[in-house]
């Protein structure tokens, strides 16, 4: 793209001031930056607009889980399938670690978190013994895919190496980057993070499987195989993956996608619960959850709305084979955005001063056919790592990890 072409794209969007500091440029940032402006999806900004019209939600009515009772009477079974299908290489694991971490406040990728007290131990590290666990059960490698982003791409990659993916077999380890976003301020107006860069944020969770086929990884899991994709987040430190009781259940089950759950700790908790939306599965964030269904009973009279998902879903390849041409909904979220201020200095700010794309993982459910709510025990699988302190922090997940015998 010229100069003349980028002009005219950015006029179309309104985004003409991005161009503020061309002339300073080398001639090197001058080629970069009409690269990034080229490749940069616009029209999202559009929607700023109109946000109003972005969460319709159709008609939610309640999706019943499969209870711990039932998984106790049936572990033994459901391990047996399970452990079948990770031993004939069935099931691969996705970790989602594209995420800026805003919250934890960290320039560092989340992973790479110290979470010891006496001696050092990663994030990362807690999620690879937790898959090393089902290595050693299964007697045999698991694929882990790791998402990363163009901002944390290095630092993860270089971390895992030299630490030699913590006992994980470096062959079965593959990184990919997911797609980037442009962040705008209140008006949709594209923020510079630098003279000749637009300010870019990871496009959220929900891109991870076209990113997977975007860098040519969707060849290895026919390969190897793989039917069946565990894709979890990097911030919960207790998260059990290619759990073989889990994937027994939903391959039992015969549903696409699984996703663990774990009971609300108060009906108002932060937490997605499950649902049906229109007769298919999906999930209600907790800020759309009105007092209703929060109230809402079951046929047996337990809470309708009351399995929160802690995003820890097993999907069936075919099924996501099959959504890759769907769009997912897109999320405005409102964020702390870095960017070049009149004096065309760096800033960081303090308080969310502006807009940042997402897809998310969790919509992805509601373009499944079926889905298995499966519960597990939040003080056993449950300890995530969202802020510094207080609720989903490194001090509740430090008192979780100690509960659990891990020594810190
Ligand atoms: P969060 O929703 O907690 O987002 O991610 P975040 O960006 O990591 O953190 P904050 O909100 O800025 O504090 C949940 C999971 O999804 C991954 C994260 O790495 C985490 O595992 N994620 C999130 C991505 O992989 N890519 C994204 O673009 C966003």
């Amino acid at each position: 793209m010229n100069l003349a072409q980028a002009k005219e794209k950015l006029k179309k969007y309104g985004q003409e001031h991005v161009l503020k500091y061309y002339d300073e440029l080398s001639g090197q940032e001058q080629e970069a930056f009409l690269k990034q402006i080229e490749a940069t999806d616009m029209s999202l900004l559009e929607a700023c607009k109109h946000r109003e019209d972005l969460g319709q939600r159709g008609v939610i009515s309640p999706l019943a889980a499969m209870q711990l009772p039932e998984i106790e009477e049936n572990k033994e079974a459901f391990t047996a399938v399970g452990l079948e299908a990770v031993r004939a290489g069935k099931i691969g694991a996705v970790l989602l670690a594209g995420g800026m971490g805003t919250r934890l406040g960290s320039d560092d990728p989340k992973g790479m978190y110290n979470v010891g007290l006496t001696r050092e131990l990663y994030i990362f590290e807690c999620l690879i013994h937790n898959l090393l666990d089902v290595v050693r059960q299964a007697d045999t490698w698991i694929h882990l895919f790791v998402m990363t982003s163009e901002k944390n791409h290095e630092a993860t990659v270089s971390f895992l190496q030299e630490h030699e993916y913590f006992g994980y077999q470096a062959e079965y380890v593959h990184f990919f980057r997911q797609e980037m976003a442009a962040a705008a301020d209140y008006e949709g107006r594209i923020y510079l993070e630098g003279k000749g860069r637009l300010s870019t944020s990871p496009n959220g969770n929900g891109g991870w499987f076209i990113s997977m086929k975007n860098a040519g990884l969707l060849d290895l899991v026919k390969k190897a195989g793989i039917e069946w994709l565990n894709v979890f987040s990097v911030d919960n430190v207790l998260q059990k993956i290619a759990d073989p009781c889990f994937a027994g259940a939903v391959i039992s089950k015969g549903c696409a996608v699984g996703a663990k759950v774990v009971r609300k700790n108060a009906p108002d908790e932060k937490v997605g619960v499950m649902c049906l939306e229109d007769g298919r599965p999906s999930i209600v964030e907790y800020y759309e959850l009105t007092e209703e269904l929060m109230n809402a009973r079951d046929e047996k009279g337990d809470p309708a709305y009351y399995f929160g998902v802690i995003l820890n879903y097993l999907f069936r390849v075919q099924d996501l084979i099959g959504i890759l041409d769907q769009h997912l909904p897109l999320h405005i979220v409102e964020k702390k955005i870095p960017y070049l201020n009149e004096e065309g200095e760096l800033v960081k700010p303090d308080e969310p001063n502006g807009y940042k794309f997402e897809n998310l993982v969790l919509d992805m459910i509601h373009q499944m056919e079926s889905c298995l709510p499966y519960e597990v025990v939040r003080e056993k699988e449950f300890a995530p790592i969202k802020n510094r302190t207080g609720v989903d922090s490194v001090e509740s997940a430090r008192a979780l990890l100690q509960q659990n015998g891990v020594v810190l």
